[in-house]
């Protein structure tokens, strides 16, 4: 069955076109793919860029320069960060994000989902890098929208809800597991085959969009990780606009985020797409993982 006639691929293309004009990135609009929703774009992190990508981008970027409230900008989409240029638009706040979280999950109708941090400008700075090259303690407000079976927006406040000391679930792509550090075997193992015959293994769950894995462990408890391994030797996820933004709300919520020996709002980024290994949830949770891996190999 033609999914799509030709009258709408040419209008896709013709949107490409025009979206093309504006975004970062190199679009080659006569390679949209209708049904895979690929872009035919490679962004700054060399992923496939996928056409909501774009779109989400482009709407975030353009309701924060003409807000009024925001000076500096970052994106998972963009190469640089984005100054307000307009002096009559520079507001006081640098916002870091991730416009459309879990991308490779689009096609699946998986729940995705939008990240963000926001800084408020240095004193005296008219805003720029600087102030966003700063660690997560500096962060003054973070949040997420899962688009999912239901839409939800999570703001890390002083107050909202509380996580679960210790949880029973634990979400990781084991598909890495021969890419792991012993330790970090040895700690999933140890949820998966407890020693203690009277205590039961941890379920897994991963969707693969961090929003998800990340809301879930939120409401549930239990620990989400993404660790360094040989394939990504710091890690996969993002520190300013991936890993600060769910600490915070983590920490915000009584629970803790770890770049598996330390806490990560205490790292401060060397550069806007710095990677991090992240691994957060229930408190007591993500202190096992840590105490495995201070373990000597
Ligand atoms: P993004 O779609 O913004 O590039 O982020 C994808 C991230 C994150 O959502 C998720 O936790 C992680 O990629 C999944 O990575 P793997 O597919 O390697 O498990
Ligand atoms: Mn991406
Ligand atoms: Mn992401
Ligand atoms: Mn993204």
């Amino acid at each position: 069955m033609q999914l799509q006639d030709a009258s709408y691929n040419e209008k896709i293309e013709t949107n490409l076109v025009t979206l093309s004009r504006h975004c970062p990135f190199k679009l080659r609009a006569s390679s949209y793919h209708p049904k895979t929703g690929l872009a035919g774009g490679v962004n700054v992190q060399g992923e496939d860029v996928k056409k909501l990508d774009v779109i989400a981008n482009e709407i975030f970027i353009n309701c924060l320069k003409s807000c009024g409230k925001v000076s500096v900008m970052v994106s998972e989409e963009n190469e640089t960060a984005i100054l307000v240029e307009d002096p009559a638009l520079r507001g006081k706040y640098c916002v870091v994000f991730d416009p459309l979280d879990g991308s490779s999950n689009i096609d699946a109708g998986v729940s995705i989902g939008t990240i963000f941090g926001i800084y408020q400008v240095k004193e005296n700075s008219t805003g720029e890098i600087s102030d966003v090259l700063r660690s997560g303690r500096e962060m003054i407000a973070a949040g997420y929208a899962m688009y999912g079976s239901f839409t939800i927006l999570v703001l890390a406040t002083s107050q909202g809800i509380k996580i679960p000391n210790r949880g029973k679930i634990y979400s990781v792509n084991e598909g890495n597991t021969k890419y792991w550090t012993p330790e970090c075997r040895a700690y999933f193992d140890s949820i998966k085959n407890p020693s203690d015959a009277s205590k039961s293994p941890y379920s897994a769950r991963y969707v693969g969009s961090m929003v998800a894995d990340v809301h879930r462990t939120l409401l549930y408890g239990g620990i989400f990780a993404y660790p360094a391994d040989q394939k990504s030797k710091s890690g996969k996820l993002r520190l300013l606009y991936e890993c600060f933004p769910m600490a915070f709300i983590m920490e915000h919520a009584g629970g803790y985020a770890s770049t598996g020996s330390k806490p990560i709002l205490d790292v401060t980024p060397a550069s806007i797409h710095a990677r991090s290994p992240i691994v957060l949830g229930s408190r007591d949770d993500v202190l096992d993982y840590e105490s495995f891996a201070a373990r000597e190999s």
